[in-house]
């Protein structure tokens, strides 16, 4: 572990690559990619989970091109719903979602790639089903805004922010891409 560390950090060091933390990765290395790579939450909600759409969430981020660097499925505990929908508090439907997302085990993730938050939040469509797009993912599967399938964060810093609260640095993956990156994006 030691080795591959130094070796990682001898290459952030010599391409300017910021620590890996939770949410934004950005590369710099002159006459590299200078892509700003982000990282997003996406959990597939209990309704998701029981209708066994996880397999089709994570084939859709992967054939678009982003990279999953963390995944967990947990019950999730009602601390941590509390602070993740911590603005919706004076919500009228605020009791109902806290009680849908304890109904059963989510499926949390991280995915990372260019432009990942906006391009996530276009591809799980309008929070709302009935104005989903078809060829989203609620666009296709979900029929009423309480069972709306899944999350995705949205923004960048609410990214962060969400990353941090259902993961742990340590279960978090920086793993070497090959060379599938130069056919994502442009060099
Ligand atoms: S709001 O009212 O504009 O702040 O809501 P919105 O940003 O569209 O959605 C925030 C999250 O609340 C969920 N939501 C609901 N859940 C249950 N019932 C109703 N009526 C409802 N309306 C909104 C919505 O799915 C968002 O949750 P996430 O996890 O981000 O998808």
């Amino acid at each position: 572990m030691g080795g591959l560390f130094g070796v990682a950090a001898l290459v952030g060091l010599r391409c300017g690559l910021r620590a890996p933390g939770p949410g934004l990765l950005a590369r710099t290395c002159s006459g590299g990619p200078t892509w700003t790579r982000e990282r997003t939450l996406v959990a597939v909600k209990p309704d998701g989970v029981q209708r066994r759409l996880v397999g089709d969430v994570i084939q859709r981020f992967e054939r678009r091109g982003f990279k999953l660097v963390g995944m967990k499925m947990l019950q999730a505990p009602e601390s941590v719903l509390a602070e993740h929908y911590q603005d919706l508090k004076r919500k009228p439907f605020y009791p109902a979602l806290i009680s849908y997302m304890s109904s059963g085990p989510v499926v949390a993730m991280v995915w990372e790639g260019y432009n990942v938050v906006r391009a996530s939040r276009a591809m799980i469509g309008h929070t709302d089903s009935a104005e989903a797009a078809p060829g989203t993912i609620r666009g296709d599967f979900s029929i009423h805004i309480s069972r709306n399938i899944i999350h995705a964060s949205d923004s960048v810093e609410g990214a962060q922010r969400e990353i941090q609260l259902w993961f742990q640095s340590s279960e978090l993956v920086n793993w070497a891409d090959g060379g599938h990156q130069s056919s994502v994006y442009p060099a």
